[in-house]
């Protein structure tokens, strides 16, 4: 991890003009899959354009320890092949060493599916954030397909898990929305002798289903009868997975805080190349539209089962709307600078259906309002709502804001800071690597003036 000073924050102050082309990093959720996968298939498996983010390379490393042969790139560019070669369903082997999956809840949850269906012991550990999130909502329908689990009070990490070699096929309605939970099971259910079923409550990001189509799986999706907004997701069990190429596309999650940037700030025009436009991740960009984003969207073509594009933004007035509960599973990420661009519009915006933001990397639904309020915007916390009151342009800034290990918390505060009044500093730029490692560059590339500031210098009113 890169590794600041203590004495050291990174501060973002007003910028105008943001101009230029910037290739987005690949796809997180992608990246993880396309590891996983390529480490269960027969033959090698190439990807391009692999995430080369701190969550996505302790994946790398938690497949080595289960006996996966990696042939890493010369340097960790983004412009580099990895190569896989897999063990095949069912054939990791046990680790030696605990699996450090330090921020990464998608990396954890992900691999205790795959444990979870094998004939072996491991345990799984992770940095403080990690070690507060629930994973009850994975191990309890593992727990029902045959496998063990000791965990740390209810449910958190580190865990062991004692897996089984011969999983139960299983049919579960899961109770929360989240592509993990979906991934998880079906992860265990392509060992299992039969076909695996997760109902869930709205449909969640489907990468997983687009790939293991991709590397030869059979995936069936089927709208439920009795509940209009559920769909269900069938896996067949014990299929021959063939190593694949896979070509990442870029994360729509980083390209949103670039696009919020060339929204908020004055005389922009920028354009993202190879963004990944996948219908149940594009949830921000049209809600920006719905704001009054001047977003283009060009070049639409398909990547490895997934839609791919190129975005031009310009700056644009933005207005408050109401954005709702339905379309949270499309932008779960995306709500800490969704309340950014929310900041700058002219009226309030209102976003329902917030629950799941209390168990992400931290609790983002108090450290989006926190960190509003200390950049001088009125927030407000309604249940599971969050209303932002814009300031039609002007936002006094001013703040150090927490960043509580939250990637996301941190690049998006430093959005913020970049059309504020006076400039806004993060207590801590490290969580950035987990996601977007290049982002302070690519923002920089684009004109905005992001700098490394003496804490005490700052005048820290937070
Ligand atoms: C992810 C799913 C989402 C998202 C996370 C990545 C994935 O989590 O927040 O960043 O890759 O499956 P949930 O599935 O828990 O909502």
């Amino acid at each position: 991890m890169m590794t600041t000073p203590n004495n050291q924050i990174t501060m973002s102050i007003r910028s105008s003009g943001l101009r230029g082309e910037i290739r987005c990093p690949g796809d997180k959720s992608i990246s993880h899959r396309a590891l996983i996968f390529g480490g269960l298939a027969v033959g090698p498996t190439t990807i391009e354009g692999l995430l080369e983010g701190e969550d996505v390379l302790n994946t790398v490393k938690a497949l080595e320890a289960l006996g996966v042969s990696i042939e890493w790139p010369d340097q960790l560019d983004g412009n580099g092949v990895w190569t896989i070669h897999g063990r095949g369903v069912g054939g990791l082997a046990e680790p030696e060493t605990a699996l450090d999956m330090g921020n990464s809840g998608t990396g954890a949850r992900l691999l205790l599916g795959v444990l979870a269906s094998h004939p072996l012991s491991a345990v799984v550990t992770g940095d403080a954030s990690l070690s507060r999130r629930p994973m009850e909502r994975v191990t309890a329908p593992l727990s029902r397909m045959g496998a063990k689990f000791e965990c740390r009070g209810a449910g958190l990490m580190p865990i062991m898990v004692i897996g089984t070699g011969d999983p139960i096929p299983l049919i579960y309605e899961s109770p929360v929305a989240s592509a993990q939970v979906k991934s998880a099971i079906l992860l265990a259910g392509l060992h299992a002798r039969g076909s695996t079923t997760v109902i869930e409550p709205a449909p969640t990001r489907d990468h997983t289903e687009r790939m293991l189509r991709h590397f030869g799986a059979k995936v069936e999706t089927m709208p439920v009868k009795e509940n209009a907004a559920a769909s269900s997701v069938t896996v067949t069990g014990l299929p021959e997975l063939s190593g694949q190429r896979v070509a990442v596309p870029g994360d729509p999650s980083s390209a949103a805080f670039l696009v919020v940037a060339a929204l908020i700030t004055e005389g922009s025009d920028i354009i993202l190349k190879n963004v990944g436009l996948n219908p149940l991740r594009t949830g921000l960009f049209s809600t920006l539209q719905e704001m009054g984003a001047d977003i283009t969207i060009t070049n639409t073509r398909e990547e490895a089962g997934e839609p791919v594009g190129d975005l031009q933004v310009r700056s644009s007035q933005l207005r408050g709307i109401s954005v709702p509960a339905e379309r949270a599973p499309s932008m779960i990420d995306e709500y800490p600078i969704l309340a950014v661009a929310a900041a700058y519009a002219d009226g309030d915006t209102r976003m329902d259906g917030l629950s799941e933001l209390r168990v992400k990397e931290t609790d983002r639904l108090a450290a989006i309002a926190d960190g509003l309020a200390a950049c001088g915007v009125e927030a407000f916390i309604e249940s599971d709502a969050l209303i932002v009151k814009g300031r039609n342009g002007q936002v006094p800034g001013n703040a150090v804001v927490a960043v509580h290990l939250d990637h996301r918390i941190a690049m998006s505060f430093l959005v913020l800071g970049i059309a504020a009044e006076k400039p806004v500093s993060v207590d801590d730029d490290q969580a950035i690597a987990t996601s977007y490692p290049d982002f302070i560059s690519h923002m920089s590339a684009i004109g905005a003036t992001l700098i490394k500031a003496d804490r005490t210098d700052v005048d820290v009113n937070t």
